[in-house]
């Protein structure tokens, strides 16, 4: 099925690399992918990374983006960066509400939506995610989490900036597992994330791109990325490795 979506493929380093390995990374990822028109492809490297990424990325149409932001534009917050530093630098995109952060770091669905508002205000486009965990699917609670986050990351989006923003689905249980969704679970909860776009924002739902993360792979990726409601992947471990993200950027392109 033909999408009128271009498909986007962004890869997540999380807290890995060296400034040394990430300019590598990135060299290698510009060869393999960086002439690519019709995927749009970005890499997401650590704070420290992120000038040299850019800086290695320029004449190419891979684009950048940081993995967290704080929502305020300046001030005593101590070790935070605020989303013009990050647009200062050259980035395109920042990820919010990661399920590492919400887990292990704290983060609430007010929390996200305040990051997103600042992220749109601040004119980088906002990888916003959501999931559930093992135990909310098991207990059947599955969209009922997906959709609360949701609603509760967009509370101040309105359906003119919607299109604005990009969308993850990635559910917890697959995150670094191995253990991927199903094309048909991941389908499920994308439909029904973009029937509540629909429910809320009228048309313009068709115009969001959602990307499915957890353990996509070269080997998973062309099934997943066929989906009628799946546009895209965030890519963890595979990202890592410049030949399998670019397998599964060219996945997407189909
Ligand atoms: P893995 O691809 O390693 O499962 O990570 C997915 C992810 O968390 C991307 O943000």
């Amino acid at each position: 099925m033909k999408k009128n979506r271009k498909p986007f493929v962004a890869g997540n380093w999380k807290m890995h690399n060296t400034l040394s390995a990430a300019r590598t990374l990135a060299i290698d990822v510009r060869e393999r992918v960086g002439s690519l028109t019709e995927v749009e492809v970005a890499v997401c490297p650590s704070f420290t990374a992120l000038a040299t990424v850019v800086d290695v990325l320029r004449s190419s149409a891979v684009g950048v983006g940081a993995q967290n932001c704080h929502h305020e534009a300046k001030g005593a917050f101590t070790g935070e960066v605020a989303v013009d530093q990050i647009a200062d630098l050259g980035c395109r995109y920042v990820i919010i509400g990661h399920s590492e952060r919400r887990q292990l770091f704290g983060e609430t669905d007010a929390g996200v939506a305040r990051k997103v508002r600042a992220a749109l205000d601040g004119k980088l486009t906002p990888i916003m995610c959501i999931g559930e965990t093992l135990q909310e699917r098991e207990a059947g609670r599955t969209f009922e989490v997906v959709l609360g986050q949701l609603d509760g990351g967009l509370a101040s989006v309105t359906s003119d900036e919607l299109s604005r923003l990009v969308l993850a689905y990635e559910p917890v249980w697959a995150i670094g597992t191995g253990k991927t969704a199903s094309d048909e679970q991941a389908e499920e909860v994308h439909d029904r994330i973009r029937q509540r776009l629909r429910e809320k924002h009228g048309a313009v739902a068709d115009a969001v791109r959602i990307q499915y993360g957890g353990s996509v792979k070269p080997d998973n990726a062309k099934g997943l990325l066929g989906q009628p409601n799946i546009d895209g992947a965030l890519v963890g471990g595979a990202s890592l490795k410049a030949d399998a993200f670019a397998a599964i950027v060219l996945a997407a392109h189909q």
